[in-house]
């Protein structure tokens, strides 16, 4: 199986989406000598060029990309080819309108922007090969070829009737009988029966809440259909070029694919990262992207997007101030990318995105940002031997899952403040911010590796996970959990006693009597080692050999647990205020034997190890001096480093 070290060489592959189509030719001769001159050693090519490879259905105008082709590899620019198939040209809407989603409510997304595909759609899917066979011809023995990149950023849900007739098959697949599906759905409750599968459909605007374990699996289902339409044209390239790797980029901590899944069908994972400017915990965020995508890949990664400046798909959009670009791309760096790619090379003039940043921005070669990528992409070719291929190893595992996301997110829910991601954040937070390095790991992964197991808040979780947790404690780990965790199983039931029970004797719960949600504005204070504030959640539990480690002091709950432990399980059952929340996990991960990166580092200083390199990345709001034990030399300075380090406001130190 090829993997990211095909297309790298050991160095740690620069560049960007490149959409010369939007380009008078001469414009090329131009872009690829300032590509060399900002050392790009990879371009993205052809991800929205549909309508110009195929004007008209079934023709095909390879002309200019055969040109465009030719002159990367003439100036040894390597290419990452993208299958156009995410913005359907104007025709196939036009005379195919039912390749064109609908909404819950039956409404059609029109074409006239991009992603408006039905995954289900056979006709979209027929173009969609036939575009794919035709380029993997065309281009499979290529020299410039260095990966493929599928569609981009599937994202598209559909409801429509082709939509239904698909959920349904891929029903029969999971249940195979409709008293399955009714049992598995608890049809029982409002009369939702279903008699024969044609009366299935999938949950679309409805006058009330519609059925919970159905709005489950559709997620489900979705995610699947659109991993169809990845690996239908996986296998297409693959067929022809076994040895070029294939990926396709995931939006950071999306909802609508479980990445996981998605993981295991690519040779590399890439992902497009976002972080916003104007967020002081911005750094934090992007660790956090970047500690997941690289535990799907188990390895080396790929940041296949970033932006040189501002986007424009926030409603205030500020530019990286200078030295921001370069810090975000060396974090990538030290935790585990080896390939920093930016969305997108030039500039638009025209088209929604002509506000978007670029390397090359409207305000030239001479602007402040193209100088800045140039400085990135010498950087990144002085220290990308040393670093390329190599690993990041972390004590500790978050373990996530979209299925126990898109469970919990239903309507109906008790509190709708709780949002999933806010809650995965707050934890990565909190251990970021004591200096600990972070993998995630889904619930049903061998845990063995880790000397910590962190459970930010997972509803459902299935047989084998709980099962997979109480072992991993009676085998010696050490697992804490945040609230409403277990208290569904696969099909999205209730399990009695408000949590599974193997789960309430780990953490010596004996009934969870009842959960209290905060209101907005709330919040019930706490009593530990330190009086604490615990935010968002609250509940009513009745331990039976716990130790109480912290009580709620106010409200209804007063005097009951609200941290509690048996022995190496932990239970938390509020979100403690950010600063509790870290001093608690400090203090379980120093039990369970994890140290920081490094000891006393200065707030907003993050010390990530990669290989037997020690990259340390400056994100408070200036200047800072880190003492460090030993001597080392700055690989990018090629200076010593002997006792202490300063570090510039959004300055990185990379020790050797
Ligand atoms: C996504 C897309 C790109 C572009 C950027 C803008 O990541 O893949 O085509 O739209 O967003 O930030």
């Amino acid at each position: 199986m090829p993997s990211l070290n095909d297309a790298t060489g050991s160095r740690v592959l620069f560049g960007g989406d490149y959409n010369p189509e939007q380009w008078p030719e001469e414009t090329w001769l131009d872009d690829v000598r300032l590509m060399r001159e900002a050392a790009v050693t990879s371009v993205t090519v052809g991800v929205f060029s549909w309508a110009r490879i195929e004007p008209r259905p079934g023709e095909r105008d390879f002309g200019w990309l055969d040109r465009l082709m030719d002159l990367l590899h003439q100036h040894g620019i390597g290419v990452v080819l993208a299958t156009p198939t995410a913005s359907p040209p104007a025709w196939m809407g036009s005379r195919h309108p039912e390749t064109l989603p609908r909404g819950e409510d039956g409404s059609v997304i029109w074409y006239g922007s991009r992603q408006h595909f039905c995954p289900s759609s056979p006709v979209y899917r027929a173009y969609a090969a036939a575009i794919t066979e035709d380029l993997a011809e065309r281009y499979g023995d290529h020299p410039a070829l260095r990966m493929w990149h599928v569609n981009n950023e599937y994202c598209t849900f559909c409801w429509c009737d082709e939509t239904a007739r698909h959920f349904r098959r891929w029903l029969r697949h999971r249940y195979t009988t409709t008293e399955a599906l009714n049992e598995a759905w608890g049809t029982a409750f409002w009369s939702q029966r279903y008699d024969t599968w044609d009366e299935v459909i999938p949950p679309r605007k409805a006058q009330y809440l519609r059925n919970p374990s159905c709005t489950l699996d559709f997620r489900r289902f979705t995610s699947d259909a659109l991993l169809e339409c990845f690996t239908a044209e996986r296998d297409i390239v693959a067929a022809r070029t076994p040895h070029i790797p294939v990926t396709t980029n995931f939006m950071p901590f999306w909802t609508g694919q479980d990445a996981w899944a998605w993981a295991r069908e690519e040779d590399v994972v890439s992902v497009d990262v976002y972080p916003d400017p104007t967020d002081p915990l911005a750094g934090q965020y992007g660790a956090m992207i970047q500690d997941m995508t690289r535990s799907q890949a188990r390895g080396p990664w790929m940041v296949m997007e970033q932006a040189a400046g501002a986007v424009n798909f926030r409603s205030v959009n500020v530019p990286k101030p200078r030295g921001l670009g370069r810090l975000w791309s060396l974090q990538s760096v030290a935790r585990g990318a080896d390939a920093v790619c930016h969305f997108q090379w030039r500039q638009s003039r025209q088209g929604s995105e002509k506000f978007h940043s670029a390397m090359l921005p409207h305000a030239g070669e001479h602007g402040r940002v193209h100088q800045e990528i140039r400085q990135i992409g010498a950087e990144l070719s002085r220290c990308g031997e040393r670093v390329a291929g190599t690993h990041v190893v972390s004590q500790v595992a978050i373990l996530h899952d979209w299925e126990s996301w898109w469970a919990g997110e239903q309507e109906g829910r008790l509190s709708a403040r709780v949002h999933y991601p806010a809650i995965v954040r707050a934890w990565h937070r909190a251990l970021w911010e004591a200096g600990v390095t972070t993998d995630f790991a889904h619930p049903e992964h061998d845990l063995s590796a880790y000397r910590l197991v962190v459970v930010p808040h997972l509803y459902l979780l299935t047989d084998t996970a709980v099962d997979n947790l109480v072992a991993y404690v009676r085998g010696g780990g050490v697992l804490v959990s945040g609230f409403l965790t277990g208290a569904a199983d696969r099909d999205d039931r209730i399990r009695p006693g408000g949590m599974d029970e193997r789960l309430r004797d780990l953490f010596g719960i004996r009934m969870v009597q009842e959960r209290w949600p905060l209101p907005e504005g709330e919040e019930v204070a706490c009593d530990g080692p330190r009086p604490f504030r615990g935010t968002l959640w609250a509940e009513e539990l009745e331990p039976s050999d716990a130790e109480t480690v912290a009580a709620y002091r106010s409200g209804e709950l007063a005097g009951l647990p609200a941290v509690l432990r048996r022995g190496r399980a932990w239970y938390v059952s509020t979100l403690p205020e950010p600063a509790a929340l870290s001093e608690l996990l400090t203090r379980i991960a120093d039990e369970a034997g994890v140290r920081p990166v490094v000891e006393d580092l200065p707030p907003g200083v993050e010390a990530v190890r990669r290989g037997d390199l020690l990259f340390l990345l400056n994100h408070a709001p200036g200047p800072v001096t880190v003492g460090l034990p030993g001597q080392y030399r700055e690989l990018l300075t090629g200076g010593p480093v002997d006792g202490s380090v300063r570090l510039e406001r959004h300055g990185v130190a990379v020790l050797a």
